[in-house]
């Protein structure tokens, strides 16, 4: 009897093991590694400065609770793209920035990098002059992936070659740049003397090749798992509605789709015939974004066109600032400011990234590609 009570007890207690356990998710990989623009800053640019491309005033973060409502870096009202989509894996949240490691937690610096750094910076693009001009300081990804370089430098030395390389090509590396790079050359380069459609048959080449030369880069670096994130539709942001005009907004929309196009066959072009280790699952956030602003009761949204903080109309409108008015229900916008989603924009992207079909996530999603490769 008393023998029945203790299994009895035993099996109750790994039941309750069980359901303690199901909230919980090991990580399916060992670290992550994040590079891009301000679409993944989490508080780069704080270090920085020399940058007008910052998030460090009111109303930034002001759902971020683990900061009680304080500005982080991160350019939106609470977690951004990153956040959530490492958040699916299993991670609190976005590993630290890269300068932060370096300059505020010395200490933790060697057993974090085991577990991942952000790299990304507003502002930064696959081309080292981009930003420069708008933002003064930004950290081109060329930058970006010499800190990474150092990274595997500092993991080598605490742990030894073998091990180091065997964390990194388990890693998965997540990349979200290219709208500034699209931007600025819409804004500085574009002459009239030649239609747009020449001068983009020339540009768009050297673009995608200068981002095929910063992934080989990272390839040569030991990484072999890449969540790419192509561009969102740039045209549709409250910030180019608001300065254009329908048509525009249309052709820049245009122009980021050529860029998508371009760099899905470049990716394909690198797993098939350069780097067979290399694995990809490109994210198609122009036709997930697409498909909020089409159909965005069904996802609880209801407005998708003017920015939630910003006194935003359609026609003109104003940074997110501590004058700015911010709107109430923050999970009904899916513009956080004039270029970037709000918390609950970013969980509805990450979402589709991670578990979306190939409409969403092609050739396959991200958690297939953490997961099963
Ligand atoms: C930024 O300013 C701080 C304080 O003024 C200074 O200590 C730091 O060296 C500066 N950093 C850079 C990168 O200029
Ligand atoms: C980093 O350290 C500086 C100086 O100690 C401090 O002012 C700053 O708030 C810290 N930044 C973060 C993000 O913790
Ligand atoms: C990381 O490596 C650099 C040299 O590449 C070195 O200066 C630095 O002290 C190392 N960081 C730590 C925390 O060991
Ligand atoms: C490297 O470190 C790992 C983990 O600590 C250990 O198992 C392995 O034997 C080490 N390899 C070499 C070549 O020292
Ligand atoms: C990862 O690196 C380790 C250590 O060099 C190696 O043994 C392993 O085969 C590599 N795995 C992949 C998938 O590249
Ligand atoms: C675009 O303009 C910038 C700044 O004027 C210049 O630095 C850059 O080289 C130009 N890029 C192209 C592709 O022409
Ligand atoms: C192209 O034409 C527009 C309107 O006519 C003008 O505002 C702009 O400055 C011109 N751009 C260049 C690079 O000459
Ligand atoms: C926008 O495009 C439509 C159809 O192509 C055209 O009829 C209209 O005049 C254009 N509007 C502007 C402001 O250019
Ligand atoms: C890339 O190549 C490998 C073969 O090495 C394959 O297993 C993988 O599914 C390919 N595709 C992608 C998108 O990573
Ligand atoms: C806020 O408004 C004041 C007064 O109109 C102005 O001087 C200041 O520059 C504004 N600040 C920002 C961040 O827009
Ligand atoms: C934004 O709107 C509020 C309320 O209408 C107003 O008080 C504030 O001055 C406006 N701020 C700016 C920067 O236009
Ligand atoms: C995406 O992820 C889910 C798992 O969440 C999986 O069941 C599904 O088959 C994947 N879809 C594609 C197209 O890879």
């Amino acid at each position: 009897m008393k023998n029945m009570l203790i299994i009895i007890i035993f099996l109750a207690a790994d039941e309750a093991m069980n359901l303690l356990s199901m909230g919980y998710r090991d990580p399916a990989v060992p670290a992550v590694y994040i590079f891009g623009d301000s679409t993944f800053d989490v508080g780069t640019n704080n270090f920085l400065n020399d940058t007008k491309s910052k998030a460090d005033m009111p109303f930034y973060g002001i759902d971020y609770s683990p900061s009680h409502s304080k500005p982080t870096g991160r350019f939106s009202n609470g977690y951004n793209t990153a956040d959530c989509i490492v958040q699916l894996l299993g991670f609190k949240e976005s590993p630290p920035p890269f300068l932060y490691l370096v300059q505020n937690d010395t200490e933790d610096f060697n057993t974090q990098i085991l577990k991942g750094v952000n790299f990304a910076g507003g502002g930064a693009g696959i081309l080292h002059h981009t930003g420069k001009q708008r933002f003064g300081r930004v950290i081109s990804m060329e930058e970006q992936i010499q800190q990474f370089s150092s990274v595997g430098d500092n993991m080598t030395r605490y742990l030894n070659e073998s091990a180091a390389k065997g964390i990194i090509n388990k890693s998965l590396i997540l990349i979200s740049v290219g709208s500034n790079d699209i931007n600025e050359f819409l804004m500085f380069n574009v002459s009239n003397s030649s239609s747009l459609i020449q001068q983009l048959q020339q540009f768009l080449p050297d673009l995608i090749a200068s981002y095929q030369a910063h992934l080989t880069n990272l390839i040569s670096l030991g990484a072999r798992k890449f969540g790419i994130l192509g561009l969102a539709p740039l045209g549709s942001v409250p910030d180019v509605r608001g300065s254009y005009g329908g048509n525009s907004s249309n052709e820049i929309n245009a122009v980021a789709e050529l860029f998508n196009y371009g760099l899905y066959y470049m990716l394909l072009d690198l797993n098939s015939s350069k780097f067979p280790e290399f694995k990809f699952s490109f994210g198609n956030t122009y036709s997930i974004t697409t498909g909020m602003i089409n159909n965005p009761a069904s996802l609880g949204l209801s407005d998708v066109a003017t920015a939630c903080c910003g006194n935003q109309t359609l026609t003109s409108g104003t940074p997110c600032s501590p004058n700015a008015t911010v709107c109430e229900f923050r999970h009904k916008f899916l513009f956080w400011d004039r270029h970037h989603p709000t918390e609950y924009g970013s969980q509805l992207a990450a979402n589709d990234l991670f578990n979306g079909g190939s409409e969403f996530a092609s050739p396959f999603n991200l958690s297939t590609l953490v997961q099963t490769l």
